[in-house]
């Protein structure tokens, strides 16, 4: 089923459609199949593969173009897009939130400004703007800024070697994007795996796609103040942590020093092959070449060890495993209609449509 043009008048009466099939699906079952059928009536409300092939069907192949000239420009883009996307989906669902600029003189910022989110690249963003001119430029008002994100972070993925999953559509943009409401959803490097799991689960995703999801880390880069306690001074031991490699200790105290380093220095996060979507995450967790506390945590907490053992030896487990998490993680908290998203014109200015 089509999506409808943006200013048909079923899209605008069809809120109410949606909460009362809810309503009817709550109260009878015996009414199933009628909405079944009202399901299919309104289908242009579900996410689904085939959501703009009548409205954008190019959608896929113009933001392909502009992810695979990103790559050949500047390779960094593609971390940088996967971490927004999942900065995105946890916080207000992935709705784009996390693209909306900060109101000029407004007292509250929005989540791109928030301490969590100030280590995002500024290429993932200017990739997402890209995209959405390009988009813009040939289905005008139709595509959503959050499934653009979606499909450019799938891009990337592939791009960088990994596997191509296709890609859900039918996301709306958020309005809501506030600063103090990043903290809680974003994990820390130094989270304990309990708080993790905990996280993940609030998010409806399992130990298993926590521990696959966190295999993004095959690619891209970190600060050092994000893995600096682990060098020097572990949970206030005075040492370093332990589950450090001794030779990638060496290295990173040189890139780190304990004050005074510079704050732009940055380490692979896979450190073997950091340019790479491969399951070599893994493996380097097994030998304590994990960067990240989060990440090694993930090798010493036996209930997370044997899904990090098994993605580890089997790539193409990794890969399926993968693709079907990030169909997940792109669910989250999706907005759908106008009653609480819209399509917005230039992803960083809501109030668009
Ligand atoms: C499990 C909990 C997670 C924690 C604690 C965590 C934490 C971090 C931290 C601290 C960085 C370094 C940022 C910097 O210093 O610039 C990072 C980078 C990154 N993360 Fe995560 N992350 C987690 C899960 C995920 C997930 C689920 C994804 C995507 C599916 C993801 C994708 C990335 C990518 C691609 C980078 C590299 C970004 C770049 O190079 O620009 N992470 N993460
Ligand atoms: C859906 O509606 C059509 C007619 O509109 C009917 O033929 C069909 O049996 C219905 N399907 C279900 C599952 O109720
Ligand atoms: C975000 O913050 C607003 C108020 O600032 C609140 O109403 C809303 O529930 C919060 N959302 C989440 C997911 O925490
Ligand atoms: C390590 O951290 C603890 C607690 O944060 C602190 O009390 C201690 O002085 C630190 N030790 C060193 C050697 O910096």
């Amino acid at each position: 089923m089509s999506m409808s043009p943006p200013h048909s008048p079923r899209t605008s009466c069809s809120s109410s459609t949606i909460f009362i099939l809810s309503v009817a699906i709550f109260l009878s079952s015996a009414k199933s199949s009628d909405a079944a059928n009202a399901t299919r009536r309104v289908g242009h409300r579900q996410m689904s593969y085939e959501y703009y092939s009548k409205s954008c069907p190019q959608v896929e192949q113009l933001v392909g173009s502009v992810t695979g000239q990103q790559f050949r420009d500047s390779p960094i883009s593609g971390p940088a897009t996967i971490r927004l996307f999942f900065h995105d989906c946890f916080v207000e669902g992935c709705d784009a939130s996390i693209l909306i600029d900060t109101k000029l003189g407004s007292k509250e910022l929005a989540e791109k400004d928030a301490l969590d989110n100030k280590d995002l690249r500024p290429e993932g963003f200017e990739t997402i703007d890209k995209a959405k001119s390009l988009v813009e430029s040939k289905c005008p008002g139709v595509v959503s800024c959050a499934d653009i994100l979606a499909i450019a972070a799938r891009d990337f993925i592939h791009l960088a070697g990994g596997p191509y999953y296709q890609v859900k559509k039918g996301r709306w943009d958020g309005r809501i994007s506030t600063a103090s409401n990043v903290s809680a959803n974003i994990p820390k490097p130094d989270s304990t795996i309990d708080h993790l799991i905990t996280l993940f689960e609030t998010k409806g995703l399992t130990i298993e796609d926590m521990v696959t999801l966190s295999g993004a880390h095959t690619i891209g880069f970190a600060h050092c103040e994000h893995f600096l306690g682990r060098l020097y001074n572990y949970s206030g031991t005075g040492r370093p942590d332990p589950y450090v490699d001794p030779r990638l200790l060496k290295s990173l105290r040189m890139s780190c020093p304990e004050h005074g380093g510079n704050l732009d220095v940055i380490s692979p996060v896979d450190v073997t092959t950091p340019f790479l979507f491969d399951n070599a995450y893994y493996g380097n967790l097994a030998v304590r070449l994990g960067l990240l506390a989060s990440d090694e945590a993930l090798f010493i907490d036996l209930r997370t060890r044997p899904i990090a053992l098994e993605l580890g030896n089997d790539m193409g487990k990794f890969f399926q495993m993968f693709g079907a998490a990030m169909e997940k993680m792109g669910s989250i908290g999706v907005k759908r209609g106008r009653k609480h998203g819209e399509k917005r014109k230039v992803c960083r200015v809501p109030g668009g449509v």
